[in-house]
Parts: C-alpha cells; structure tokens; sequence
C-alpha cells in the first residue's frame, strides 16, 4: 500500500523487526516476541527506512486485534499512525474478520482519541492488566498506567 510516499508491507523475516520501535508501544520484549512469532507483522517505511509497525493477531470469533502499533517519534503526528490503523482494517476486511480489537492503557489519552476518531468504541477494561502483567511501573501524562481499556470496530456493517 501506497500513500504520500509511505508504503506498508508485510515484514516476513521477523528477526529484522524494529524491536526499539516496537517497545515504544510494549516496554515487555517477552510479550513482542510472542506476538511475532504467533501474528503478521507489518512496516511502514520512507524511502529505505522503517518508520512505522505494527502486529496483528488472530483472536476467536472472527476477530484480529492490533497487538502493537508504533511510529517513529520523529515521524508522529503526521497522519502514519491513521494509515496504520486503516491498513489493519482492510487487511481484517480482506481476510474476512468482523472486528478489529486494539488494547490501551488507562493513561494513553492521545492513543484513546486517536483510535475513537477512527471509529473504535470502548468495548471493555481489563482491570489491573498492567499491575499484573507488568514489573515496573508505568506512567504517561501524570497518571499511574493500570487498566488495560478495550476498543473494538466492527466491520460487519
Ligand atoms: N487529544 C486529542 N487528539 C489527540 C491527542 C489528544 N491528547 N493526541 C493525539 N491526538 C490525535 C491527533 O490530533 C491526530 O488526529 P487528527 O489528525 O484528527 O488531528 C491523531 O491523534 C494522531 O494521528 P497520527 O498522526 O496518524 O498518529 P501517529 O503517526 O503519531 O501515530 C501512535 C500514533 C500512537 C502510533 C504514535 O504516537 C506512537 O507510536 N506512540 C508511541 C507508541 C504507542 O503508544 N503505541 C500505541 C500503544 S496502545
């Protein structure tokens, strides 16, 4: 796929995964590997160089979920992410998937506006999900990450 000179392609060899941009998303390198190994992992590039990932994972009952989305700080903000998130849900939609889930915590307040402006609707809070999963404490924008928020699109309609 094409766009103002981005182009996102499916990355088959996963030992060449942009692990740094990865943990901009997912600080748990155990929880990345999981996912690329198990899901289709996707990159963004400019020209020769990865700008933009992302992973899906096949889930039950029709569903695919984001399990990582992450573009590069200096690249943020310039509609990459939008197009990442518009990638996965034709993807979904090719591969005849219903609905597209995407996890985030409790204090991503821009992650939460971005992917409510592109029609995902919470769905659901994993209570304690960081507390439990994760060693170290997180936190953005001031606030304690604790609770994994869910937000789903459904494509059926
Ligand atoms: N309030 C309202 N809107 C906000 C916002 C806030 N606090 N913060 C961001 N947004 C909106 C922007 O306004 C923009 O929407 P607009 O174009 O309608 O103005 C949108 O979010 C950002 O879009 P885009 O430029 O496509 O996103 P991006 O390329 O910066 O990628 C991320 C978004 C989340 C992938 C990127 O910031 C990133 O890699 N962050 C670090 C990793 C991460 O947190 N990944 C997600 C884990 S759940």
């Amino acid at each position: 796929m094409t766009n103002s000179g981005i182009t996102i392609e499916r990355l088959l060899n996963i030992s060449s995964a942009p692990m740094e941009l990865l943990q901009l998303a997912d600080p748990s390198i155990e929880q990345i590997n999981q996912y690329l190994q198990n899901g289709y992992c996707f990159v963004a590039r400019a020209g020769s160089g990865i700008i933009g990932v992302m992973i899906l994972f096949d889930q039950i009952a029709s569903s695919i979920e984001i399990k990582n989305i992450a573009v590069d700080e200096n690249w943020q903000g310039k509609g990459i992410g939008k197009q990442l998130l518009q990638f996965a849900e034709s993807f979904a939609l090719q591969h005849s998937y219903s609905r597209l889930l995407i996890g985030t915590g409790n204090s991503s307040i821009g992650q939460l506006a971005l992917y409510q402006k592109m029609g995902f609707e919470i769905s659901g809070i994993k209570k304690n999900f960081f507390l439990i999963h994760y060693s170290e404490p997180i936190f953005e924008n001031g606030i304690q990450c604790k609770h994994m928020i869910m937000l789903e699109k459904d494509l059926s309609r």
